[in-house]
């Protein structure tokens, strides 16, 4: 992450928004994926804040979601500054001891308070944003704190080399499980890109409200959806990763960075294949699968897409029949 200390202009600002942005996207995603490479209420720590015995796991699922709205918050104050919002992302890393990842959340956590803390801004410049800058660094602040504590948890319990989910290459080859991999891959695609137009459309309430309820229902899916592959013997991909000799993940493109749909009409016409596509995928993988609780939940994200397609659709013949509407 590059420092940018200097905040005198709009540019400035911008660029160190946007700087930030590509960290929380990151993060976002690492959070979730490391959370869900470890099992369900098997690591407990006393958690420094809310002073109350927690799931580590369940924790690390909370924070990636404050760090989704740090996103959010940064997009909507760049498009509102005239500036164009990035979908790259920092690097995303997977180590396969439990507490390794932890550590570099921690790590992660200082390094960007830091930089969130050291930004100087020119006196009076831009006091909104030096305020909003200041209350996602506390945030982090307690990030920071609680991944600390999980750590120190795991070293008392004598459980440091507690490893991730390691999946069985057998499982991988399944189709179900190949199925699911690409339908988890395009819940979180969809997810962005829903949030692209909630950015791009800010200033229009309504729309920009509707667009975010499917982006959070998206992001549920494929929360659920990595759960749902760790009961299938499998566990939660790092998107385009190298896994070098130790077993370590890296990706540089953990998400796509970009999205197509630039105003109102291009942006909601793409959006009607790409739910099409993934109720198709759905539809297929619920035939695989024998009932169940699985089969269950994946025929409530099945219908969730459904009444987003019927959304989607009228969104895009109500904006038909508004001559001049753009
Ligand atoms: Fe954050
Ligand atoms: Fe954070
Ligand atoms: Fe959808």
């Amino acid at each position: 992450m590059k420092k940018n200390k200097q905040i005198k202009t709009t540019e400035d600002a911008i660029k160190l928004l946007n700087i930030a942005l590509e960290h929380e996207w990151a993060v976002t995603l690492e959070y979730t994926i490391h959370a869900y490479s470890m099992p369900k209420g098997k690591f407990f720590y006393e958690d420094p804040i809310m002073k109350n015995k927690t799931d580590a796991r369940a924790q690390t699922i909370q924070i990636g979601i404050d760090e989704m709205y740090h996103s959010l918050q940064l997009g909507i104050i760049i498009t509102q500054m005239g500036g164009i919002p990035s979908f790259k992302t920092d690097e995303v890393i997977r180590y396969p001891r439990i507490i390794d990842n932890l550590r570099r959340d921690k790590e992660t956590e200082d390094m960007v308070t830091q930089l969130y803390q050291s930004a100087d801004f020119k006196e009076g410049a831009f006091p909104k944003i030096q305020n909003m800058i200041l209350n996602i660094s506390y945030d982090e602040v307690r990030h920071s704190k609680q991944f600390d504590a999980m750590m120190e948890a795991m070293k008392k319990e004598g459980v440091e080399d507690a490893l991730c989910f390691q999946p069985d290459s057998e499982n991988r080859d399944k189709e179900e499980v190949k199925l699911l991999h690409e339908i988890t891959h395009a819940e979180n695609e969809l997810m962005h890109r829903y949030l692209k137009y909630v950015l791009l459309f800010s200033e229009h309430q309504d729309l920009s409200q509707r667009l975010f309820k499917n982006a959070i229902d998206h992001m549920r899916h494929w929360d659920k959806n990595s759960g749902i592959l760790i009961k299938m013997g499998d566990v939660i991909q790092v998107e385009n990763a190298k896994k070098d000799a130790d077993g370590v993940e890296k990706s540089r493109s953990p998400m796509p960075s970009l999205y197509a749909g630039e105003d109102r009409r291009s942006a909601l016409e793409t959006l009607i294949p790409a739910e099409e596509v993934l109720l198709a995928k759905y539809e297929k993988l619920i035939s695989l699968v024998p009932d169940g609780e699985i089969k269950d939940q994946l025929q409530l994200h099945f219908s969730l897409n459904r009444e987003h397609l019927f959304t989607q659709e009228w969104l895009l013949k109500n904006l038909q029949k508004i001559k001049g509407l753009k």
